[in-house]
């Protein structure tokens, strides 16, 4: 997304987890960004947490809704923590991991603010208490015409929201990520982004059962490139929607933009649902690259079709019923 302008449904991820996935553990230990504290291991522990496969893992995750076609393999882990979009951490794909490794995800705090009943600070601990943690493997499509299949770890987004008590005059959600630019090498420069990254939706869009927090993916904790310790997943939506390391959460009745909105307006919108039929003025959307499908690099990837809202139409599609649908990226 640089601004050139301006300058299988039921398998858990313990048995699809490709055996001989490795990462460079030196690399790892760098730039894990590893939810410290509690879920944090110290000292010899922390070594073998790096391990794929023997890291800190979350208990009693259970599998969840995810509808995968007869193609759709997860990528590796690999893949899923080193080929990202963090721009907080730099703008190449490879930036996030490189970069992540002094940002500290632990302690952490959300504020919950504007239209509800219950506004207030909480902590992260506090925040997934009552939440039975779920796996949901999703694919997810980015507007730069790639995806990947993730197992995501986390709950849904609507059982958070209720616990704030929106008020019936809410009609929209708005989330920001932190701002910590001696973490964050990307926030240092204001021409990469305006920061904070602010994402939003519709209420009803955040009520649906497929948005969920994602609070870990693989089983494990997320690490700091992939928007530690808590981002948004919505799986119908382009990938820029998933905002990441969210501390701010507001209830408003004001359609909320998005940084990529108010960065390229002509470019982006609020709705971003995928939408094959709809081009993006630098992406084509009708085909995409499927990253860590066959162990080629990125751009070698076959394309394959995209589908109407990611493939999540039957759940999603009456959500935008009498919407026109023509311009919604
Ligand atoms: N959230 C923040 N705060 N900053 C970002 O730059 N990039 C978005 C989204 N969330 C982004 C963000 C984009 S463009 C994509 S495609 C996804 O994160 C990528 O998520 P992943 O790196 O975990 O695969």
């Amino acid at each position: 997304m640089l601004i050139r302008h301006k300058r299988r449904s039921d398998v858990a991820s313990s048995e699809i987890t490709p055996e001989g996935v490795y990462l460079n553990r030196r690399k790892f230990i760098q730039t894990s960004g590893l939810i410290a504290g509690s879920m944090m291991l110290g000292g010899p522990a922390a070594e073998a947490a790096v391990m794929p496969g023997a890291g800190k893992k979350f208990a009693d995750v259970k599998p969840g809704f995810s509808k995968l076609g007869e193609n759709d393999t997860p990528a590796p882990l690999d893949a899923v923590v080193t080929y990202n979009n963090f721009y907080e951490f730099g703008t190449n794909k490879s930036d996030p991991a490189d970069n992540a490794g002094p940002f500290k995800p632990l302690p952490w705090t959300v504020k919950v603010d504007g239209m509800c009943a219950k506004p207030g600070e909480i902590g992260f601990e506090d925040l997934i208490k009552p939440h039975a943690l779920e796996e949901r493997i999703y694919r997810m499509r980015c507007v730069e015409a790639w995806s990947m299949v993730i197992p995501w770890v986390g709950f849904p987004l609507g059982d958070l929201i209720k616990r704030f008590e929106p008020l019936g005059s809410a009609k929209y959600i708005r989330f920001e990520t932190v701002v910590r630019p001696t973490e964050m090498v990307g926030q240092r420069s204001r021409n990469i982004l305006p920061w904070p990254y602010v994402e939003g939706l519709r209420l009803d869009e955040a009520m649906h059962p497929l948005a969920i927090m994602a609070v870990g993916l693989y089983g494990q904790p997320l690490l700091g490139q992939n928007g530690a310790p808590i981002r948004l997943v919505v799986p119908w939506k382009y990938g820029f929607k998933g905002i990441k390391s969210i501390v701010r959460i507001s209830f408003t009745d004001i359609e909320p933009k998005n940084t990529w909105q108010i960065m390229i307006p002509g470019e982006y919108g609020f709705y971003a649902n995928v939408n094959p039929k709809v081009d993006h003025p630098r992406w084509t959307q009708g085909s995409e690259r499927r990253i860590g499908g066959s162990g080629l690099s990125a751009l070698l990837e076959p394309r394959r079709p995209t589908l109407m809202f990611n493939g999540y139409e039957e759940e999603v599609a009456q959500l935008y019923s009498g919407m026109d649908l023509r311009r919604n990226y």
